[in-house]
């Protein structure tokens, strides 16, 4: 293990931030609010609510307690974890590795996006319209281009280390991103049409209900609390001894929760806003039209109704979303990297540069295959590799790892924890309970194929 030298985060709240910096993203802006209009508004809402609290709130207590015993990167605190596993071990930690990396490739592409349209007031301001539609347009060098200035953004603030890079920024970032979301939710309430999405967002209509949207809704909570790749692990290894994990777990959560129940309170009502002022949202059958890109259609047409004021708005929206999507490549990057500096003995600067350089390489392979590449990516990271290596996660903490020493860890920095509900539950929740729920979701299509 890499001892008392190894960096740690340097504050309480400056941890929880980089962690819920981590937690929200794209998956929280533009994934949740998407997946709710389009299952039904206030049932997604309330369902994924649920498997945040019932299935992904214990496994990033797993995760982070596994990180702070290994003290070191996820490989190596698996193999600490699970010394008689090694096999499985090193195989959960690959994944972990292979899978965060996979994630940041097509991750940085969609970033690359925002960067354009949050440039794209400013030439038009400036009079460069032929850039501004440049920046607008779909094309394999823009993608490229924008994709390549994200992944140097992320490779900027991982090379500054934990303390001083992902801390530092997360910690600043993430109270912007606050700040301006409630703002702009506040703004987008005064508009009209804006009741009739807070009313689809809020008033459950049971009849929306179906498996499948169970199913959606805890793949959605995996990937919104960075999930099932290590990421957290990663971070819960430079977590000072005396931190109180199932706390600092459940403040994460809530934050993460937080921001996508305020995500969709301004996105839904913002459809439907769109909608007053011609933008077609549904088709006549009532389904979501443009699912994927509702967030680059839906919004953008709606600034561009506001007159001047819509270019600062979405400037604004933009800029939120970009923070966002920071704070959460660079936990995607920190898996890999501090996996080479401590296995492969190079410094930071260097397995920075080196694995930055690699994943740039890969989303280059994306944007000029991308028909064929980006969903499958997608598909593999977050359908597959998230949900199964999030189920080792579970198998190992509750059947590998020495139930004792589970205890002992997450003991520290909160000795009263012995006497809480959560000591008692826990164990045996991660052991038997989120296993078979997760089974479920991969048997599901089985079963309904079958019936
Ligand atoms: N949780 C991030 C989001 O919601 C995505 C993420 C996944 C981050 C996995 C790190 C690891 O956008």
């Amino acid at each position: 293990m890499a001892g008392n030298s190894r960096a740690q985060f340097s504050s309480r709240l400056g941890f929880i931030l980089a962690a819920a910096g981590s937690a929200v993203g794209l998956g929280n802006i533009w994934g949740f609010p998407t997946q709710a209009a389009s299952n039904g508004g206030a049932v997604f809402l309330l369902t994924y609510l649920f498997m945040v609290f019932i299935l992904a709130y214990p496994l990033l207590v797993a995760e982070l307690t596994i990180g702070r015993y290994g003290n070191a990167n996820p490989i190596r605190s698996l193999l600490a974890v699970a010394p008689k596993q090694k096999t499985v071990a090193k195989i959960v930690g690959m994944a972990g590795l292979l899978g965060a990396s996979g994630i940041l490739s097509f991750y940085a592409i969609v970033a690359g996006w925002l960067l354009g349209f949050f440039a794209n007031p400013m030439l038009k301001i400036v009079g460069l319209n032929d850039a501004a539609v440049w920046l607008e347009t779909f094309s394999n060098e823009r993608n490229l281009l924008l994709m390549l200035l994200f992944m140097l953004l992320t490779i900027f603030v991982v090379r500054k280390g934990v303390a001083g890079g992902i801390e530092r920024w997360s910690s600043r970032l993430m109270p912007v991103l606050f700040v301006l979301f409630v703002l702009m939710t506040i703004y987008i309430m005064t508009l009209p049409g804006a009741g009739e999405g807070l009313k689809m967002y809020l008033v459950p209509d049971a009849s929306h209900f179906s498996p499948d949207l169970v199913i959606s809704a805890m793949g959605q909570a995996f990937f919104s609390l960075s999930i099932g790749v290590c990421a957290m692990m990663a971070y819960g290894s430079y977590l000072r001894k005396d931190a109180n994990l199932p706390m600092t777990a459940a403040q994460v959560s809530l934050l993460d929760t937080g921001v996508a129940f305020l995500a969709g309170l301004l996105v839904l009502p913002a459809m439907f806003v769109a909608q007053k002022n011609g933008v077609q949202i549904y088709s006549e059958t009532g389904a979501l039209l443009d699912s994927d890109t509702l967030v680059f259609s839906v919004l953008p047409a709606m600034f561009d109704t506001m007159g001047s004021a819509g270019l600062l708005i979405g400037m604004a929206f933009f800029a939120l979303m970009i923070i966002a999507a920071l704070t959460s490549s660079i936990a995607m990057l920190e898996v890999p990297v501090s996996t080479a500096i401590e296995e492969l003995n190079i410094e930071r600067g260097k397995a920075v540069w080196l694995i930055g350089g690699l994943i740039a390489a890969f989303s280059t392979v994306i944007v000029f295959n991308f028909g064929d590449l980006f969903g499958l990516v997608i598909s593999v990271t977050t359908e597959y590799a998230q949900p199964i290596i999030g189920l080792m996660t579970a198998l190992i903490a509750g059947w590998i790892w020495h139930r004792n020493q589970v205890l002992e860890e997450l003991k520290q920095g909160n000795p009263e924890l012995e006497s809480s509900l959560f000591w008692k539950i826990w164990p045996s929740y991660v052991r038997f309970v989120c296993p078979v729920l997760m089974g479920m979701v991969f048997l599901w299509p089985v079963l309904k194929g079958m019936l």
